[in-house]
C-alpha cells in the first residue's frame, strides 16, 4: 500500500473534487507548492508559546528547530497554538485550566489533518494538559520540553525558585528589604526556560522522559543550551519515523511505563503534583493506576538526586551530572528496561551508555542521597480517599506528630488571621486550610505550604504540620499534607475540623486521623452546608464535573479517549 493511502491526512489532502479543493486551496495561500500535500506525513507542532507564559516564551524558536527536523525527514510541519498556562501570572490558578487546555489539544488534533504530533511543553501544567489531550486521540506523539532556566546567582550563592519561599518569609520578618527582593528576583530568573529546581515543570519533564515519550536527555538540557535545539530538531525527525511505523501513544504508555515513571519520580524527589497529573494521564490512556500503587512503587526507592527543593543542586547541575539517563541507569534494577519508547527501541537503550559525572548530584542505590520514600500516600478518617505528603521535603520529627488544629475556613480567612497575635497557635499546632480543593477554590491552587504565623517565625520556628485539600508548588517544602480527598467543598471530613480538635499524623504508618468521635462528626455533618458554586461558563462546567485529587482532578467526562476518526466533512 502506498504511504498516501495509509496516512490519516490523506482523508483531507488526497481528496478529489470540491472537498479536496477546499482542504488544499486555503493552505496554498501560505505559499505552499502542490507537492507538500502529496503523501507526506503531516506533523502538528502543538505550541504553548505565550508571552504570558514566560517559561514557554522561547517556544517559537524551538518550534523552528522541530520543523527543520520534520522537513529533513520528509514530513510536512504545521504549527498550531493552544491555550497556554503560566504558573506565575494566572489567577486563581493555572490548574483550573489544565482540563480546558487538554480539551483544546484533543479537539485540535482530532479535527485537523494530522498524522503525528509534537507537543511543546514547559511550564508546569502545559505538560500534563498536552499529554492528556493527546492521549484521548492516540496518534503518534512525541514530547519536547522547553528546558530549565540556568541556575540563578545572587550575592555569591546559587538560587532558584525554591528561594521564593525563603525570600518571602525573610521579607515578612524584615530580614530582607523590598529593594533586595527586586535584586534577588532578577538574579533568580536570568535566562529563558522553566523553574531551575526539581519543581513541577522539571518533574513533568522527567516524567515524560521516564514514560518513554521523549528522546533521551529531554528532561534536563537547559533551555539556553544549544543542545536543547538539537534535541528539538532530532525529535522532529523522530516523529516522522513514528508516523511511518504507526507507533502510537498507547503503544508507549503501558502499565510498566507508568511504573517506571513512579519509580523515577521517587528517586528524583519529584513534585507532589506528579501524583495528580500521572493519575489523570493514566485514566486518559486506559491504564489502571491507584494512589496505593504510587505509594507501593515508591516505597523502596531512596532519593538519589540531590536537587532543590529536597536537596542542594539545580537542574543545570543535573544535566552536567548525566541527567535523567544517568539517574535511570543508577535505578535500572528497579525499572522495566524492555518496553518501547517513542524511538521504537527498548527503554534500556536510553540509559545503557549513560555515565554519572557527579556522584554528589546523582547518587547510587547502594549509597543514596537520602533514605526514602520521597512520596507517601496517607489514609484515615480525615482523608478517606487519600492524601499525599513529600517526606523528602519535610522535617523528620514532624512525620509522626499529634497536635491541635488551627482551622482556616478558606484562603481569605487564612490571610486575615495568620499574623494575628491572638491566633491560638504554637509550634505544635497543626494548620488546617479548607476549601482550596478542585471544586472549592476552584482549581486547587498551590497554597498548601501556607506560610507560618509571623510570631512563630520570629521565634525561629521553621516548619509546622500543615493540612489542606490544596496543592503545593513543586518548589515548595515543609511537613505539608496535600490533596486531602474528598475535599472540604465536596463534604469531606476536612470540612468538619474545628480549631482545638486533635489530629494525628503518622507518615510511617501512612495514617492521618482526626480524633473526634463518630457521633460528634455526624452532628457536625448535619449542620454543614456546601459552599455556593459558580453558575456560568467554564468554571461551572469544571465545578460540576471535576473529579477529586485521588482520581487526577480530571473532568469525569474526559476519561478515556475518542480516537482519531472523524468521518464527516465540513461542507
Ligand atoms: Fe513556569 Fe515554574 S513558573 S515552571
Ligand atoms: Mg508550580
Amino acid at each position: 500500500m502506498s504511504e498516501t493511502k495509509q496516512l490519516r491526512s490523506a482523508q483531507w489532502f488526497a481528496r478529489t473534487g470540491k472537498d479536496g479543493l477546499i482542504y488544499r486551496a486555503w493552505m496554498k495561500n501560505q505559499g505552499l507548492p502542490a507537492h507538500e500535500f502529496e503523501g507526506k506525513p503531516v506533523i502538528g507542532i502543538c505550541n504553548t508559546w505565550s508571552e504570558l507564559t514566560p517559561c514557554n516564551a522561547h517556544f517559537r524558536e524551538l518550534a523552528e528547530s522541530v520543523k527543520r527536523g520534520i522537513l529533513e525527514a520528509g514530513g510536512f510541519p504545521v504549527e498550531f497554538p493552544v491555550m497556554s498556562l503560566g504558573e506565575t501570572l494566572m489567577k486563581p490558578t493555572a490548574m483550573l485550566y489544565r482540563n480546558l487546555v487538554s480539551m483544546d489539544v484533543e479537539e485540535s488534533i482530532r479535527a485537523n489533518p494530522l498524522d503525528g504530533v509534537v507537543l511543546l511543553c514547559g511550564c508546569d501544567k502545559t505538560t500534563p494538559a498536552l499529554v492528556m489531550g493527546a492521549c484521548s486521540v492516540d496518534l503518534p506523539t512525541i514530547v519536547v520540553s522547553g528546558g530549565p532556566m540556568l541556575t540563578g546567582r545572587f550575592r555569591g550563592r546559587s538560587i532558584g525558585t525554591s528561594d521564593v519561599w525563603r525570600f518571602g518569609e525573610a521579607n515578612r520578618i524584615g530580614a530582607m528589604s523590598q529593594q533586595e527582593l527586586y535584586q534577588a528576583e532578577a538574579a533568580m530568573c536570568r535566562s529563558r526556560g522553566h523553574c531551575a529546581v526539581m519543581g513541577t515543570a522539571s518533574t513533568m519533564a522527567c516524567m515524560v522522559e521516564a514514560l518513554g515519550l521523549t528522546l533521551p536527555e529531554n528532561a534536563a538540557i537547559p533551555a539556553a543550551d544549544s543542545r536543547r535545539k538539537v534535541l528539538a530538531q532530532l525529535s522532529g525527525t523522530q516523529i516522522v519515523e513514528m508516523v511511518r511505523a504507526d507507533r502510537r501513544l498507547s503503544q508507549v504508555l503501558t502499565r510498566p511505563a507508568f511504573e517506571n515513571a513512579i519509580r523515577v519520580n521517587a528517586a528524583i524527589g519529584g513534585s507532589t503534583n506528579f501524583v495528580i497529573h500521572l493519575m489523570a494521564i493514566a485514566r486518559r490512556i486506559g491504564v489502571s493506576l491507584s494512589l496505593e500503587d504510587m505509594d507501593h512503587l515508591s516505597a523502596d526507592i531512596p532519593l538519589l538526586v540531590n536537587l532543590q527543593p529536597a536537596g542542594a543542586f539545580f537542574m543545570e547541575d543535573f544535566y552536567y551530572a548525566g541527567g535523567l539517563p544517568a539517574l535511570m541507569k543508577a535505578l535500572e534494577d528497579k525499572l522495566h528496561g524492555d518496553i518501547p519508547t517513542v524511538s521504537g527501541k527498548p527503554m534500556r537503550e536510553n540509559w545503557s551508555d549513560a555515565v554519572c559525572y557527579d556522584p554528589n548530584v546523582i547518587a547510587t542505590l547502594e549509597k543514596p542521597f537520602k533514605e526514602g520514600p520521597s512520596l507517601a500516600v496517607l489514609k484515615g478518617n480525615l482523608c478517606e480517599q487519600g492524601a499525599v505528603i513529600k517526606p523528602a521535603a519535610a522535617s523528620l520529627p514532624l512525620l509522626q506528630h499529634r497536635g491541635q488544629a488551627v482551622v482556616f475556613e478558606d484562603i481569605e480567612d487564612y490571610k486575615a488571621r495568620i499574623d494575628d497575635p491572638a491566633l491560638p497557635a504554637d509550634e505544635n499546632s497543626i494548620l488546617v486550610l479548607k476549601n482550596v480543593g478542585p471544586k472549592g477554590y476552584p482549581g486547587m491552587p498551590e497554597v498548601g505550604n501556607m506560610g507560618l504565623p509571623k510570631r512563630l517565625l520570629e521565634q525561629g520556628v521553621t516548619d509546622m504540620v500543615r493540612i489542606s485539600d490544596g496543592r503545593m508548588s513543586g518548589t515548595g517544602f515543609g511537613t505539608v499534607v496535600l490533596h486531602v480527598s474528598p475535599e472540604a467543598a465536596a463534604g469531606g471530613t476536612l470540612a468538619l475540623v474545628q480549631t482545638g480538635d486533635y489530629i494525628r499524623l503518622d507518615v510511617p504508618a501512612r495514617r492521618l486521623e482526626l480524633e473526634v468521635s463518630e457521633e460528634e462528626l455526624a452532628a457536625r455533618r448535619a449542620r454543614w452546608q456546601a459552599p455556593p458554586m459558580v453558575t456560568r461558563g467554564y468554571v461551572q462546567l469544571y465545578q460540576q464535573h471535576v473529579s477529586q485529587a485521588d482520581q487526577g482532578a480530571d473532568m469525569d467526562f474526559l476519561q478515556g479517549g475518542s480516537g482519531d476518526r472523524v468521518t464527516r466533512d465540513s461542507h
